[in-house]
């Protein structure tokens, strides 16, 4: 068993025929993955997705989680309502909610923190725009996102995944190259181990258009333990295809 992990993030993508199509076109190519996986869906298709992933070596993944354990928050899904469907990660400030809603450092620490509370993994997601990479800002910027969750959780740190997302690279199909990767992999390994003893077990996943060509090249890096996909874990052979490159 490979200790890679690859997490599809299928966004607001999706539907009931949908994901039956996707996840059958998957079901006959999982007998050779040996990573762990997973996908996070929308929240409406928990239940439906829980049902098709039974038996498979993907687990259930959700892409948000209130800050809040219950209460008069309209709209939101508390950590305890995904652990109910069997949630097993939760991705945690995606630079998509960050920029659109508006999500601080310190949101997204209490994010992970309801997770964890949950036996949900958050997957905590940190990056960098062009701009603050052109402008040399790449380091600070996901330290100083990293540094508030582990402010916030830092007796549980080592049971969280990080994902270095940089924003430039996500949905764009500009990728960051195996190198530019592990020198920010490397700085976010360093600032966990300053954290906690058991770094070790953090997992550590990029993600930015990796894709069924350059996801075999990103994975050999040594910080790199994984993939969050976005576009092409929509397609089931470009899934299978990342799947098979991390067993
Ligand atoms: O959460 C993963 C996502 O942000 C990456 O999207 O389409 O660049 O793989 P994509």
């Amino acid at each position: 068993m490979s200790t890679k992990l690859i997490v599809g993030n299928w966004k607001l993508n999706g539907g009931l025929s949908a994901n039956q199509a996707l996840l059958d076109g998957l079901r006959d190519g999982l007998g050779a993955v040996r990573c762990r996986a997973a996908v996070c869906v929308p929240h409406p298709y928990l239940a439906q997705v829980q049902l098709l992933l039974a038996g498979s070596p993907i687990v259930l993944g959700a892409q948000d989680v209130s800050a809040h354990t219950a209460g008069a928050y309209t709209g939101e899904v508390s950590a305890s309502m995904l652990r109910d469907f069997g949630v097993r990660y939760c991705i945690v400030g995606h630079s998509e909610r960050r920029q659109y809603h508006g999500e601080s450092d310190e949101l997204v620490a209490l994010k992970a923190k309801q997770a964890l509370a949950h036996g949900i993994t958050p997957i905590v997601c940190v990056g960098e725009s062009l701009a603050q990479r052109e402008a040399g800002q790449t380091e600070a910027v996901v330290k100083r996102q990293l540094a508030a969750v582990i402010h916030e959780n830092g007796h549980c740190i080592s049971e969280i995944v990080v994902a270095y997302e940089p924003i430039w690279a996500v949905g764009t199909g500009i990728t960051a190259s195996p190198e530019q990767a592990q020198q920010v992999h490397a700085v976010l390994r360093a600032q966990i181990k300053a954290a906690t003893a058991h770094a070790e077990r953090v997992a550590i996943l990029y993600g930015g258009s990796m894709n069924a060509a350059n996801a075999s090249d990103l994975l050999a890096q040594p910080d790199v333990d994984g993939g969050l996909i976005g576009g092409a874990a929509l397609k089931a052979a470009d899934f299978l295809t990342i799947l098979r490159a991390a067993s």
